[in-house]
């Protein structure tokens, strides 16, 4: 184990999973918390929007097809309403009990999403994170860089297979190339703005090419022994 609960306790550490849609980004953290829990670190796994109880249920007004008419300003809110909860209730706790947080998307998505998408721009989101987020920082940050025309395909087909009833995760999936492009845009200039904490990983590989990628950092920042194959 890399921690205990004693009141000596070492913060955990929080790793984020970013990139478009279909980039095989939630297909790629299960793996990275299969591999470390296998090595006994302890792990929680959780995603936005999401990761509690109220912020499932403003996933679900967000992502559904049936929302219309959200305004962005409106959506930038739930997104930060989803976030100031799931920090308090799940990532804040599990970081102070020594364990190492994985989650699927974080404040990056907003400002790609909602600043470049939606035309929000970056200084809005940033400074709404300093407000109700406390400024808190992913310790390292998974860029997964995909093929824009492939990976807006793939999620479209994945989800359009998943609708039901009460599942419909469409609304993101239905806007333009164009959306796409200026969410990539800012991905790829968070990356440049903030190398210390965001690992880039090309994910146009075989999965295990990028699993493999992926491990490389997350084991450099956890500090764990390399194993060789
Ligand atoms: P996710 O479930 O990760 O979708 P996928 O598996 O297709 O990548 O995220 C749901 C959608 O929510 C996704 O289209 C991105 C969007 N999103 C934002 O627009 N802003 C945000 O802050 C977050 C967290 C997600």
């Amino acid at each position: 184990m890399i921690s205990t609960m004693s009141p000596h306790t070492q913060r955990g550490k929080f790793i984020t999973f970013e990139g478009l849609d279909g980039c095989g980004k939630s297909t790629q953290l299960e793996k990275v918390a299969a591999a470390l829990r296998a090595e006994n670190v302890l792990v929680v796994v959780t995603r936005e929007p999401g990761g509690t109880p109220t912020g499932e249920k403003i996933r679900q007004l967000l992502l559904d097809t049936g929302t219309s008419a959200l305004a962005p300003l409106s959506e930038l809110a739930l997104m930060f309403a989803s976030r100031a909860q799931h920090i308090k209730e799940v990532i804040q706790p599990a970081l102070a009990a020594g364990q190492v947080v994985l989650c699927d998307r974080f404040t990056d998505s907003t400002e790609a999403y909602q600043g470049g998408g939606r035309k929000l721009g970056s200084e809005a989101v940033l400074e709404l994170h300093r407000i109700l987020c406390g400024d808190l920082q992913p310790d390292l940050t998974i860029l997964m860089d995909s093929d824009l025309a492939a990976s807006v395909a793939r999620a479209r087909r994945r989800n359009q297979a998943r609708v039901s009833a009460e599942n419909d995760e469409n609304r993101f999936e239905q806007e333009s190339r164009a959306f796409f492009g200026r969410v990539r845009n800012v991905y790829l200039a968070i990356a440049a703005r903030e190398p210390q904490r965001v690992a880039m990983v090309d994910a146009r590989g075989t999965p295990e090419e990028t699993h493999q990628q992926i491990m490389n950092a997350v084991r450099r920042k956890l500090k764990l022994v390399t194993k060789t194959a």
